[in-house]
């Protein structure tokens, strides 16, 4: 009922979103607002829309930091070279991108393993349904715990201290980054991308949505081209066939055949 009515109202969609995660959040703004029910809850909105944009927000969750399981990114890194028509330069996309972490990550990746020319030509688009989280990706500003898996010298060449606090993005990798609000559930996928991230989404996706999502995400992937889930996550049979694993099994790198 909460979902239907968030849908109607705001045009979100989580209808298909795994329950036990989405109730555990709801519990809070429940908590919070001092609703005894589901009911009462939806009262609260009807009388303070402005809960919407309380809500919304904790739905997804966005918890990430840079070279997250860094074996991962190294197998990637393995694997660049392969990439087909990678020295005209790499399409990545990183769907889910949270607050950036990732898509920086990536960007630091190919910044260290491209050439110059084929750089010029590359770019790392990084998407995600939550606006918010990609204006705080744009502004590029992370906590050293976000950091803990960044080798010190790409610390060095990479980041600089913009406070006390904060660590930001060097402008060279912020400038191969291109950040856009893109539900994956309802929007047009990036195409012919050779390097596709998306980990750690399909988790809070019901079977149904990640047939759905994973239909675009196989759209937008090149022949060849390298696809990355998270650790939990698996290619929906329907295209089990197509994706090959490329180094260790557990690490959820896959090419998609030609
Ligand atoms: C746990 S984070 C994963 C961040 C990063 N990929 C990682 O693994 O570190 C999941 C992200 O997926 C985003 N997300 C949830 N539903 C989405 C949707 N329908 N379309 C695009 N992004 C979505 C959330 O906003 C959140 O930022």
């Amino acid at each position: 009922m909460l979902l239907d009515k968030v849908y109607r109202e705001r045009g979100a969609d989580f209808r298909n979103y795994k329950k036990a995660s989405l109730a555990r959040r709801v519990a809070k703004r429940l908590a919070l607002t001092g609703s005894a029910s589901i009911g009462d809850y939806c009262s609260a909105l009807d009388s303070d829309a402005s809960e919407y944009d309380r809500l919304l927000p904790i739905l997804t969750i966005k918890v990430s930091e840079f070279f997250r399981e860094p074996e991962v990114f190294y197998a990637v890194k393995r694997s660049l070279g392969a990439l087909p028509e990678a020295d005209a330069g790499v399409r990545a996309w990183c769907c889910g991108c949270a607050s950036g972490d990732e898509p920086y990550s990536l960007a630091i990746l190919r910044a260290e393993g491209l050439g110059a020319p084929a750089l010029r030509r590359s770019a790392v688009f990084a998407t995600d349904v939550d606006a918010e989280a990609v204006d705080r990706a744009r502004i590029a500003e992370y906590r050293e715990d976000a950091l803990r898996n960044v080798p010190e010298a790409l610390m060095n060449k990479h980041f600089f201290m913009s406070s006390n606090v904060f660590y930001k993005v060097n402008y060279t990798i912020r400038n191969l980054v291109r950040f856009g609000v893109l539900d994956i559930v309802k929007g047009h996928p990036i195409s012919r991308v050779h390097l596709l991230f998306c980990r750690n989404l399909f988790i809070y996706f019901n079977r149904h949505l990640q047939e759905a999502a994973f239909k675009k995400l196989d759209y937008a992937l090149r022949p060849g081209g390298l696809l990355v889930l998270g650790k939990a996550e698996q290619v929906p049979m329907r295209w089990a066939a197509r994706y090959y694993a490329v180094g260790d099994n557990g690490l959820n790198v896959f090419r998609k055949g030609i």
